[in-house]
C-alpha cells in the first residue's frame, strides 16, 4: 500500500458480513514489528470497523517503520491483524525474534523483549487451547517463553509485572495459565530460588500444570457442584496432565512433579496421592499457592465472586494446612507490598 493511500480506500478490504467470504484475521502484537529489518513474511492488515480490515504492508515488503509509526501513532491503531492463514509464519516469526533474544540479551530493549515474550506465550497458550493437545513444537515454544521470562526477571523484578499487563490471552484458562506461571516465577524469585534452571522448571510448571484439563469433559470444568463420579473424572487431571507431557521428548522431571502435584497439600488431604508435607515437591507448593491465588482473583463466566488480592490472601491463611505457611507468608509481602508484614521491597509498582 502507498503511503498516501487513504486508509479508507476500500482494497483490499474484507466484509465479515459477506456469507461467502469466512476470513478470520488474528491480533498481533505492534510491538513486534519494531523488530523487522527484512522483508516482512506475512500481510499486515488495519481493522477500520468491526469485520472490515485493510492490508497495510504486504509479503515481501520492507517494513517501514515510520509508516508503522504514522499507523500506530497518529491514526491512533492499537492493534494489527494477520490473516489466520499466516498464523504458522507468523508463529515462527515470532519464534526467531525470541531466539535472536535468548543468544543475545543486547539486541532487544526490555521492552521489546517483553513483547516478544508475551506474543510468544499467547502463541502457545492458543495453539494448545486451539487444538487441545500439547505436542513437541508447542512444548519447544514454552519452554522458549519461560526462559524469555527468566531472563527478563534477571534484569528486572518489576519486568514480569509489567508483562501481565500486556497479556491478551482470550480465555480465561489462557489468563490462568499465564498469570500462574508468571506469579510462581516471581514468587520462587522471592524465595531465593537464583537458578536459571530452576526459574525455568517453576515457569514451566505453572504454564502447563493444568495441561490435563485439556482431557477433561469441557462441562466439569468450573462446574458447581460435581457429582462423586464427575469429581473423580475432574481430580484425574494431574495424571492425565503428565501423560501427556509423558508423550514428549524432554519434558524435565521437575515440571512432571509440578503437574502432578499441583493440587497436593502438606495436611495429606490433597490429590492425587494425598502427599504429606515433607513428600511434596518444594516448586509444587510454589504452584499450589499461586493457582488458587489466581482463580480467587480472577474474573470468569461461572465464577459467582472475584476476590481481591487482600482478600485472596486473607481466604488462603484460613485454610490451615492447604498450603505451605513459610512460602504463604512470602507470597503475601510479594502481592500486597503495603502489608506490614514482609514488604518485598523489590515489587514496588
Ligand atoms: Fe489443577
Amino acid at each position: 500500500m502507498d503511503e498516501n493511500d487513504p486508509i479508507d480506500d476500500e482494497s483490499g478490504s474484507v466484509d465479515s458480513n459477506d456469507p461467502t467470504r469466512k476470513e478470520e484475521y488474528i491480533k498481533i502484537s505492534v510491538a513486534i514489528l519494531g523488530k523487522v529489518t527484512e522483508k516482512l513474511p506475512f500481510d499486515i492488515h488495519i481493522q477500520r470497523a468491526p469485520g472490515k480490515f485493510t492490508k497495510i504492508f504486504s509479503n515481501g515488503d520492507h517494513m517501514d517503520q515510520e509508516q508503522l509509526a504514522k499507523y500506530n501513532l497518529g491514526k491512533n491503531v492499537m492493534h494489527l491483524y494477520i490473516h489466520n492463514t499466516a498464523s504458522e509464519t507468523y508463529s515462527y516469526y515470532v519464534e526467531k525474534l525470541l531466539e535472536i533474544g535468548l543468544d543475545d540479551p543486547k539486541s532487544h530493549t526490555n521492552a521489546e523483549m517483553r513483547a516478544v515474550v508475551n506474543e510468544m506465550i499467547s502463541i502457545t497458550l492458543g495453539e494448545i487451547e486451539s487444538t487441545m493437545k500439547m505436542d513437541q513444537k508447542t512444548l519447544r515454544w514454552a519452554e522458549k517463553s519461560i526462559q524469555g521470562c527468566t531472563k527478563i526477571l534477571e534484569n528486572d523484578f518489576n519486568g514480569l509485572v509489567l508483562i501481565m499487563k500486556l497479556f491478551s490471552g482470550q480465555t480465561y484458562s489462557m489468563k490462568h495459565a499465564f498469570m500462574v506461571s508468571i506469579f510462581s516465577l516471581l514468587l520462587a524469585k522471592a524465595l531465593d530460588y537464583e537458578s536459571e534452571r530452576t526459574l525455568n522448571h517453576v515457569g514451566l510448571g505453572g504454564l502447563l500444570h493444568d495441561i490435563g484439563l485439556t482431557r477433561v469433559r469441557k462441562e466439569l470444568i468450573g462446574k458447581q457442584d460435581l457429582t462423586p463420579e464427575e469429581s473423580k473424572e475432574f481430580k484425574e487431571h494431574p495424571q492425565m496432565g503428565i501423560q501427556i507431557v509423558d508423550d514428549l521428548k524432554g519434558i524435565p522431571s521437575e515440571v512432571r512433579s509440578i503437574i502432578l502435584q499441583h493440587h497436593e497439600q502438606p495436611n495429606g488431604y490433597g490429590y492425587p496421592n494425598g502427599l504429606y508435607e515433607k513428600d511434596i515437591f518444594h516448586l509444587a507448593k510454589i504452584v499450589t499457592i499461586t493457582d488458587v491465588f489466581a482463580t480467587l482473583i480472577t474474573e470468569a463466566p461461572y465464577k459467582d465472586a472475584t476476590f481481591s488480592p487482600s482478600t485472596a490472601i486473607k481466604m488462603m491463611k484460613q485454610e490451615i494446612g492447604h498450603f505451605d505457611r513459610k512460602i504463604l507468608k512470602v507470597f503475601e509481602g510479594l502481592v500486597l507490598p503495603r502489608s506490614p508484614k514482609g514488604a518485598d521491597p523489590r515489587y514496588n509498582n
